[in-house]
Formats: structure tokens, C-alpha cells, sequence
């Protein structure tokens, strides 16, 4: 089939690249120009394992190709997908300017039925209020659909899950539609039972709740981290206890410093105002998030009380680990480091960076300080500094020698902000250990 990505980020072009490996004629389409001439170029604009080799072999191929031309992308495609940013407003409201603008600038250019199949995450009722705007600004009658195909893809596993999504959600009461969709995902050998036809406002709720109950999920182990380590259990403990009940399972149940990235934060504060605007009070939400927000000042508060009894962080040097919002991506958006590390420097820290992939963006979104050294690797930011603080859990920071850095530190603590080593073993090492929800 013949495809459009509309908007050439995160999603847009795994799923480009994706479908463009299952057979697809895909043209990915992005209003960033800069962007697609290095696609061009064949240079990946943003690192996602496994993707860089899938873009180059499909442009190879010839079955992949990059545009900035609306016009060329409408007229060669059956199926437009749009994976637009919907980034927060400053009340935390969705912000639709993207969406809305592709639309502006799709419905003229239709010519014959054309399948719109939206993947962004949009407040629910966005589809239908697309549809008529597509009516309202067609240049000549035509027959379209709209459907709600919300995304589901990870950051850090975005190639795999594209291939293997758990369940494909189309969101459509066209026949036309839902028969199109599913020839779409046919060379994804998917069961049955894995493709599922909803009406499209309870599709793209389906994202929403989704996202929800998953951040949900962190933030109330988060609460309750901080309750161990006032009662004297151990969240790690807690964790595996609750985790094997196979009603709940262990997946999203890490303590940690937070949730961060382009998804959560922005879709609890989106459904959060949907509710508000419906008239309808969503406390779950507002505790999720403003556990949240605690939660992401909890490593500052550990490092903050260490260095208290010896004359403050001011002029002590940290090194941190990691600065991505996650592992497997150099994706900075709402990353849980990026308040550790205002929150060191207004106290005067000095801090050694390093994240093995989030290097460029972590620069682009940090103001330039003196105070901030960007180093080559988790050893050389540890040189020197009297402490380290893990904040993303890379796995090559799993496995370093604490003996050779050691070595190299000032003083021998560690923050450990995703609870990635054992407490009795860092001890052992002579490190003073500081995890999340683990008594000391
Ligand atoms: N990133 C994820 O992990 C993820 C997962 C599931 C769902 N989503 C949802 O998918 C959507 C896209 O997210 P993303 O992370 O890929 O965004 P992104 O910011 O990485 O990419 C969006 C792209 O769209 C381009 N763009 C903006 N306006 C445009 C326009 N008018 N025409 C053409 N291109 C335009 C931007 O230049 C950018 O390259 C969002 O709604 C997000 O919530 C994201």
C-alpha cells in the first residue's frame, strides 16, 4: 500500500521505517526541513535502536522516501498517518496547533477517498471535530474517513514494538475503514484477537487510559517507597511481593525519581484538563501527578541531607549518570535529571555529565554553565567528585568497577535514584548508599 507519515519524530518515523520493511511504498513527510535533508542524507535525526539500519535499508530499497511537500505526499498515497506533536500548553492543556495545521493543509489537496488514520495522542472528540474541518476545506466533494489509530510504541524498544504491538486499536464505524486498516497490519502476521475495532472517542481514550494507569502505577509505588524508608521495609522487597500476584504483575511497579518523557506528563495533565472542562474532578490524576512532582525532588533531598553535616553541596562536585528520561533513548523531554541538575547548580554544585546516547539533546536543553562539565564516559565523570548520582539506568552503568572509581572519588557516596545496585554490596565497597525506598 501506499502511505504518508505526516510528522517524522519519534513515532512517525519508526513507523515509517517499520512498514516500509513489511512491503509498504511509505513517503515520510516532516515541515522541518533540516530534519528530512539529513534523512536524506541518510543520517538518523534522533538515536532508537535498531532504526538507523531499518532507514537506511528501505531507502535503499527505494521504499522509503522523504518529503517537505504536502502536495507530492497527498497525491502519491492511499493512507495518510499523522503522528503530529500534541504537546502540553501552559495549562496543561493539549496543544492541537500541529494537528490542526496538517489538517489545513491535507483536506484541499484531496482528490479521491483517502484513509486518515490519526496515531497522535489527541483529547477524545479530536477526530470527529477533524472530520468536519476536513469537509469544511475540501476543494472539490470527496470520500475520506477519519480513524483514531492511537500509538503504543516505547521509546528504547520503538523498532520491536512497532513490529509486535501488543493490540492495533481502530477507532472507525466506516466498514471501508476498518477493512483498509486491517490490510494495512496484514504483514504483521498480528492475531486476530490483537486487532481491535472501537468507536473512535473510546479509542482515543483507550490511550489516555492507558497512559494513565501506567504512570499511576509508578507514582504509587513512589508513595510508598517513601513510607518504607520511614517504616523500615524495602520497596524492592515490596516490589517483588505485590509484582507476582498475576492480577497485578510487575511491569511499572520501579521506584525511582519520577516519570519523565514526551508522554506521560503531558497526557495526565491533558486528561486531567478534559476533566476539568467537562466539569468533572479527577483526583487520581492530580495525586498522580503531584506524587510525581515530589518524587523528582527526592535524589536532591538524599544528596542535599548527605552533605549537610559536611559543609553543603555548594562547591561539591557530583557526577551524574545518565540524563535521558530513560534507557535507550537520547530523548530529554520532562527527563527527571533535568531538575536534579537546576536544582544542584542553584545550590552551587558543580556536576561531571554523562549519558551514553543523550549527550546533544541534554546540551541543547541545559543552559550553558560553567558549573556543568560534559564528559566522555561514567568513569571520567566520576573523576574527582565527591559523589555519584544515578539517574537514568543505563545498562552499561550496571556493570562498572566501583573499585577503580573508588578510586578516582573524593568521597565515596552513591545516590542510586533507580535502585540499581545492591545496598550490602556498595557498603561493602565502602561507599555510603543512598537508594529509593530501601531503609538505610
Ligand atoms: N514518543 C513516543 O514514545 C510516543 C508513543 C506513543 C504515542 N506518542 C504520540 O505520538 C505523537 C507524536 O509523538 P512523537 O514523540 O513522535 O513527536 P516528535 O516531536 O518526536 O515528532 C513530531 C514531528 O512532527 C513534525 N511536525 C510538526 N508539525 C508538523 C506539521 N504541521 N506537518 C508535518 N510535520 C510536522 C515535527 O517537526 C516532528 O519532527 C504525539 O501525540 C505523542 O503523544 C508518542
Amino acid at each position: 500500500m501506499k502511505l504518508l507519515i505526516v510528522g517524522t519524530g519519534y513515532v512517525g518515523l519508526v513507523t515509517g521505517a517499520c512498514f516500509a520493511e513489511r512491503g509498504h511504498e511509505v513517503i515520510c513527510l516532516d515541515i522541518d526541513n533540516e530534519k528530512i535533508e539529513r534523512l536524506l542524507k541518510k543520517e538518523t535525526p534522533f538515536f532508537e535502536p535498531g532504526l538507523d539500519e531499518l532507514v537506511k535499508r528501505n531507502l535503499q530499497a527505494g521504499r522509503l522516501h522523504f518529503t517537505t511537500d504536502y502536495k507530492k505526499g497527498v497525491a502519491k498515497s492511499e493512507i495518510l498517518l499523522l503522528a503530529l506533536p500534541t504537546p502540553s500548553r501552559p495549562d496543561g492543556s493539549c496543544n492541537l496547533d500541529p494537528l490542526t495545521s496538517a489538517v489545513d493543509a491535507i483536506a484541499p489537496l484531496l482528490d479521491g477517498y483517502r484513509l486518515i488514520v490519526n496515531k497522535s495522542t489527541v483529547p477524545i472528540g479530536w477526530g470527529e471535530r477533524a472530520e468536519r474541518r476536513i469537509k469544511e476545506k475540501l476543494s472539490a466533494p470527496c470520500a475520506f474517513d477519519v480513524v483514531s489509530s492511537p500509538e503504543f510504541l516505547k521509546e528504547g524498544s520503538a523498532v520491536h514494538d512497532c513490529f509486535n504491538p501488543d493490540r492495533i486499536l481502530i477507532g472507525t464505524k466506516s466498514e471501508r475503514a476498518a477493512h483498509l486498516m486491517k490490510e494495512l497490519y496484514a504483514p504483521f502476521s498480528l492475531p486476530a484477537d490483537r486487532v481491535l475495532i472501537l468507536d473512535r472517542p473510546s479509542a482515543e481514550m483507550a490511550k489516555y487510559a492507558s497512559n494513565a494507569m501506567l504512570a499511576l502505577r509508578i507514582s504509587f509505588m513512589n508513595e510508598l517507597a517513601l513510607l518504607c524508608e520511614k517504616l523500615g521495609a524495602n520497596i524492592h522487597e515490596v516490589r517483588r511481593g505485590v509484582g507476582s500476584d498475576s492480577r497485578i504483575g510487575s511491569q511499572f511497579l520501579q521506584a525511582g525519581v519520577g516519570f519523565g518523557g514526551s508522554c506521560f506528563p503531558k497526557d495526565l495533565r491533558s486528561l486531567k484538563m478534559m476533566g476539568d472542562e467537562a466539569g468533572y474532578e479527577m483526583p487520581i490524576l492530580t495525586a498522580t501527578l503531584a506524587v510525581n512532582a515530589r518524587q523528582k525532588r527526592v535524589l536532591m533531598q538524599k544528596i542535599h541531607r548527605f552533605f549537610s553535616s559536611r559543609g553543603g553541596v555548594e562547591g561539591k562536585t557530583l557526577a551524574i549518570w545518565g540524563l535521558s528520561f530513560k534507557p535507550e533513548t537520547d530523548d530529554m523531554r520532562e527527563a527527571p535529571s533535568l531538575e536534579l541538575i537546576q536544582d544542584l547548580l542553584a545550590q552551587g554544585a558543580r556536576l561531571r555529565l554523562f549519558d551514553p546516547h543523550a549527550m546533544h539533546t541534554a546540551r541543547a536543553a541545559l543552559p550553558e554553565n560553567s558549573l556543568l562539565t560534559w564528559c566522555k564516559d561514567e568513569y571520567d565523570a566520576a573523576r574527582g567528585a565527591h559523589g555519584i548520582a544515578l539517574v537514568t539506568e543505563w545498562q552499561q552503568f550496571r556493570s562498572v568497577d566501583f573499585d577503580k572509581i573508588g578510586k578516582d572519588l573524593l568521597e565515596k557516596a552513591l545516590f542510586d535514584g533507580r535502585n540499581q545496585y545492591d545496598p550490602e554490596e556498595m557498603k561493602q565497597r565502602g561507599f555510603a548508599y543512598h537508594g529509593i525506598g530501601i531503609p538505610d
